[in-house]
């Protein structure tokens, strides 16, 4: 749709970003930067390591009531002395682009209309555009996190295409994880250490989904480091029937399925 040509304004993205230590603000720069690829508005609040609990939800609550923004982010993780569900909670869930807000984690879980999570979102685009056969397939999803593996578990089990799988979701408690690894057709890692799935912990002709964004040191590169995901890509990719890479797999589909989000606010809240 052209919103130009019909004089509507462009949706607007906005972001809050504390600290400035680790990928975080990378991440928020390319959030930021697609935007603009798109024409998309955008806004960065940025705050220090040591911003209060009530200082940002402050700033929720004014890009709450901000007309003129359809939807934010909170950049996680958010510092240990901010109480991370507080500030997700008080974030009005028509402007959740990120979809954490329990609203719409529980709409999602009920297959209704929801802004889901832009990660899970993402990867679900990603089984349908190269059209992965998901019905009745074993998914095993390695991580519970609110962000990745708990949502994509919940939409991967949905009777829906993509869905229909037989989901386990594994984790740090985990017994035997090479064991049920070896079992899965469909493998979504997003456990967040650098290479741990190797080429005996899957099956033949698996589909891989890698989620890993973790940071190895690279003394080739002039950051000194390199981002890699939790798959040995090189290894594991000869056996699989797909593969997602780290860069330029999951973390290009969570910066897409952000854009659609805001513009689903937009639509939505300004019914266009
Ligand atoms: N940290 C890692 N991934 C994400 C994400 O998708 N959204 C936000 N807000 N923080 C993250």
């Amino acid at each position: 749709m052209q919103l130009t040509k019909k004089e509507i304004r462009a949706p607007h993205l906005s972001a809050i970003l504390v600290g400035e230590l680790g990928p975080s603000s990378t991440y928020v720069n390319n959030k930021i930067k697609a935007c603009h690829e798109v024409g998309f508005a955008s806004s960065l609040y940025k705050y220090p390591e040591n911003v209060s609990e009530q200082v940002l939800l402050d700033k929720v609550k004014e890009l709450n009531e901000n007309d003129d923004i359809d939807g934010f982010i909170v950049q996680l993780p958010l510092p240990a002395h901010i109480n991370v569900e507080k500030i997700i909670e008080a974030i009005d869930p028509a402007k959740d682009a990120d979809g954490f807000h329990p609203i719409n984690l529980g709409k999602m879980a009920k297959n209704l209309p929801a802004l889901v999570s832009a990660t899970p979102k993402g990867i679900m685009e990603m089984l349908k555009y190269y059209q992965i056969e998901t019905a009745g397939k074993h998914c095993v999803v390695l991580g519970r996190s609110q962000i990745v593996g708990l949502p994509v578990s919940i939409l991967l089990g949905r009777k829906s295409y993509p869905g229909d799988c037989t989901v386990t979701l594994a984790h740090s408690k985990t017994k035997n994880i090479a064991g049920i690894t070896q079992q899965a057709d469909i493998l979504i890692a997003a456990i967040g250490s650098p290479h741990f799935i190797k080429e005996d912990m899957v099956k033949e002709g698996a589909v891989i989904i890698d989620v890993g964004t973790n940071s190895i040191p690279d003394p080739g590169k002039k950051s000194g480091y390199r981002l890699t995901g939790d798959v040995d890509f090189e290894r594991v990719a000869p056996k699989c029937s797909a593969i997602s890479p780290v860069p330029g797999g999951v973390g290009l589909m969570t910066i897409a399925a952000l854009l659609q989000n805001t513009m689903q606010a937009a639509k939505e809240r300004r019914k266009f």
